[in-house]
């Protein structure tokens, strides 16, 4: 039995921020952000709103395409690197926000790549038949932990915050469905994108010391992630098509992570996948991490550019070093 995307939704944060209102914050510009990444704006939450809120919002989207309710969902998967808190995971507050009574509740951490480690957990879990509705949640508020001064802006400009949501179960049509998921790491890359505290190798978990040195920000060897994002992302994509006997021609709707607008076109290029064929939505949203492929999926089906029997395909590259691709016949 295949497993199928049921009913998808997202949310983003209503307030907007652009490149401009960037520039007043510190040394950068519109022109430098867009050529070299494609992005003009991004969403950042108000105080008061977390994770698991843009989660819950993202949710009862998704919850609601699939034709249920809240109460048909058995199990939950949240896929974040910016839980609402240390511990617990944002799961189990979704779980509450929801008020589903005891269904399990798996957080993952495998940041840009999140979404479809999230999926291949959830495709296998309805194979077997051990869950029938399985939420599975990206989301993600980065803004809460940027640095907004010129020796962060490298970071800071690409991330955005969102949520976005699936309702994973049984495929209607046999034919249909997702076909597989390929999953990659590679840990001897952690240091090259990553927050080191506060972290539970350190006696404190933070000091002063780290604080004054910006040890709590994300930093990142922009270049490097780059250059093994554009080697990956046609490789990860080739082993599914090889895999399943199928050719990149076949292809009719291609989803990449949404980091850099240069990556995506330096991927379709690689293929050969014509522009038509890729959706972006980077220059609206930035990277908003484990929310990005839930947000262009829904998209994709609010524009109506996918029909039954198409072939999709996602594939991702993130901190980890974490990539991964997953086909699915509409
Ligand atoms: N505005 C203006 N100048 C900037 C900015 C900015 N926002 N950011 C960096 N610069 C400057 C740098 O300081 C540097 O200046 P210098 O030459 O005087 O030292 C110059 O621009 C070039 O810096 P690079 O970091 O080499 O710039 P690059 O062209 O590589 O672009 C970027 C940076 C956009 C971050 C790019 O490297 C990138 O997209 N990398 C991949 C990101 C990615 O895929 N991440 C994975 C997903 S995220 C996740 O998993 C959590």
């Amino acid at each position: 039995m295949r497993s199928h995307i049921l009913g998808a939704g997202f949310y983003v944060p209503p307030r907007v921020v652009t490149n401009f209102d960037l520039e007043k914050m510190f040394e950068t510009s519109d022109e430098w952000i867009q050529q070299r990444t494609g992005i003009v704006e991004r969403r950042y939450v108000d105080e008061g709103m977390g994770t698991a809120d843009l989660g819950y919002q993202a949710s009862l989207k998704a919850i609601k395409s699939a034709g249920l309710e809240p109460k048909d969902i058995d199990f939950i998967i949240f896929a974040t690197l910016s839980p609402d808190f240390t511990f617990p995971g944002s799961g189990v507050l979704l779980q509450e926000k929801l008020g589903i009574d005891t269904v399990g509740a798996l957080d993952i951490r495998n940041q840009c790549s999140g979404f479809l480690y999230g999926l291949s957990i959830a495709d296998q879990f309805v194979r077997t038949g051990t869950y029938k509705r399985i939420l599975l949640v990206g989301a993600e508020v980065h803004s809460t932990g940027l640095e907004f001064a010129t020796s962060g802006r490298d970071v800071t400009c690409i991330f955005g915050d969102g949520g976005g949501a699936v309702v994973v179960g049984p495929s209607p049509e046999p034919e249909r469905g997702v076909l597989s998921v390929y999953l990659h790491s590679e840990g001897k890359y952690y240091r090259d994108l990553w927050v080191e505290g506060p972290g539970s190798i350190y006696h404190p978990r933070i000091d002063h010391k780290m604080l004054d040195e910006g040890r709590h920000y994300p930093r990142m060897k922009g270049r490097m992630v780059f250059t093994h994002a554009v080697k990956r992302m046609p490789e990860v994509l080739m082993e599914a098509l090889e895999k399943e006997n199928l050719k990149v021609e076949d292809i009719d709707l291609l989803i990449c992570h949404q980091a850099n607008l240069r990556i995506n076109q330096f991927v379709a290029d690689a293929l050969g996948i014509p522009e038509e064929k890729v959706y972006n939505n980077i220059q609206r949203y930035g990277n908003t991490t484990a929310a990005t492929l839930p947000i262009c999926l829904t998209e994709c089906l609010e524009q109506g550019r996918l029909k039954k029997g198409d072939l999709l395909a996602f594939v991702t590259f993130g901190a980890g070093f974490t990539w991964a691709s997953a086909l699915m016949r509409w």
